[in-house]
C-alpha cells in the first residue's frame, strides 16, 4: 500500500488473513450479529467515471445502513470531468470526507487518488481490477460451501480482464485453484498472471471444457468491458466457443454453482438456460456487493 492509509485498491495488498476476517465480517453483517450506526457522521465521496448500477447503489445504501453518507461525482457533472487534476481532487476531498471510492478507467489514478488522499480509498472498478465484486464472489462461496476456500476449483471462462485480474490475486492470497479458459490474445494481466503462478495454483488453458472439468465454480463476464465498446464486433469472434452453456456447465461438478458479475448478455459469454438456472447464483452475488462493502468500509473508516 502506497502509504499509512489504509486502503483497498487491490486484493493483493491484503493477507489471508484480512481476506477471511472481511469476509467474516461480511457474514455477520448480512446475518444481523453484526450492525449499528458505526459509521455516525461519516461521509463517503463516491467517484464515478464509468456507468454503474450495483457499485453505487450498494456503497450508497451501505453508508446509510452504517449510519453516514455517501455523495455521488459523475465526470459529467463534476470538475474531475472538466480535467481537474487528479491529486487536487483528493486533496480536496480528503477534507470533506472520510472515505473516497472511485470507478475509473486507467488503474493509475486510482493509485494517483490513493497517494494523494489522506482518507482511505476503495478501489470500485478499474479497467485492471475490480477488487470488490470478487470478494462479494468469495462470500457467496463461502455461503454455499463452507468458509474454508482451499481445495474449491474455480474456472473462469472468457476474457482475461478486470475481474479475471482480481480472482488471480485472490488465487494467490487464498490457497483455491483457478482455472482460466481466455481465447489468445484475450489473457490476464502479465505481471498479476506471473505472481499469482508463483503463489498460488493457476492454470490458464485455451480450452474452456478443460477449465471447467469438475469446478466447483463457474464465472464468466462480458466479453467487452466499459471503454471496449469499439472492439465488441471482434470479440464476437475471438470469444466464439467460450459461452457458458448447458453442456459446457455440465462438465463442472454435480454442486457446482454459476457466478456473473453483472452485467450480463444472455446468448453471448452465458446461456439464459445457465445464468437462470438452479444453479446461477447471480442474485445472492450481487446482494454480497453490500454486505462485504460495508465490512470494508468498516475496516476502513470505522
Ligand atoms: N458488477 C458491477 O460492478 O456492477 P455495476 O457496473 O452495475 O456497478
Ligand atoms: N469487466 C466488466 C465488469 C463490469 C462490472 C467491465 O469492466 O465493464
Amino acid at each position: 500500500m502506497s502509504d499509512s492509509t489504509k486502503h483497498f485498491l487491490a486484493i493483493s495488498d491484503y493477507g489471508r488473513e484480512q481476506l477471511l476476517a472481511l469476509l467474516d465480517r461480511a457474514r455477520k453483517l448480512k446475518s444481523g450479529e453484526l450492525g449499528g450506526p458505526v459509521l455516525a457522521g461519516k461521509s463517503l465521496a463516491m467517484i464515478f467515471r464509468k456507468s454503474s448500477t450495483r457499485t453505487r447503489v450498494s456503497f450508497e445504501v451501505g453508508m446509510t445502513q452504517l449510519g453516514g453518507h455517501a455523495v455521488f461525482l459523475a465526470d459529467r457533472d463534476s470538475q474531475m470531468g472538466r480535467g481537474e487534476p487528479v491529486r487536487d481532487t483528493a486533496k480536496v476531498l480528503s477534507g470533506y470526507v472520510d472515505g473516497i471510492m472511485v470507478r475509473t478507467f486507467d488503474h493509475e489514478e486510482v493509485e494517483e487518488l490513493a497517494r494523494h488522499a489522506t482518507v482511505p480509498v476503495v478501489n470500485g472498478l478499474s479497467d485492471l481490477l475490480h477488487p470488490c465484486q470478487i470478494m462479494a464472489d468469495l462470500q457467496t462461496i463461502t455461503e454455499e460451501f463452507g468458509p474454508g476456500l482451499e481445495g474449491r476449483t474455480v474456472a473462469w471462462v472468457g476474457d482475461g480482464n478486470n475481474m479475471a485480474n482480481s480472482w488471480l490475486n485472490a488465487a494467490a492470497a487464498l490457497g483455491f485453484t483457478l482455472r482460466l479458459a481466455c481465447p489468445e490474445g484475450y489473457d490476464p494481466d502479465a505481471a498479476i498472471l506471473e505472481r499469482a503462478r508463483g503463489l498460488g495454483d493457476v492454470l490458464l488453458t485455451r480450452d474452456p471444457r478443460e477449465a471447467v472439468e469438475g469446478a466447483d465454480v463457474v464465472t464468466t463476464d462480458v466479453w467487452a468491458s466499459m471503454g471496449q465498446e469499439d472492439e465488441a464486433q471482434a470479440r464476437m469472434e475471438a470469444f466464439r466457443g467460450f459461452m457458458v452453456d448447458g453442456a459446457l456447465m455440465g462438465r463442472a461438478r454435480e454442486e457446482a454453482i454459476f457466478l456473473h458479475c453483472l452485467p450480463a448478455h444472455r446468448g453471448e459469454e452465458v446461456a439464459a438456460e445457465v445464468i437462470d438456472g438452479p444453479k446461477s447464483r447471480i442474485f445472492p452475488e450481487a446482494e454480497n456487493r453490500l454486505h462485504v462493502q460495508k465490512a470494508i468500509l468498516v475496516e476502513l473508516m470505522g
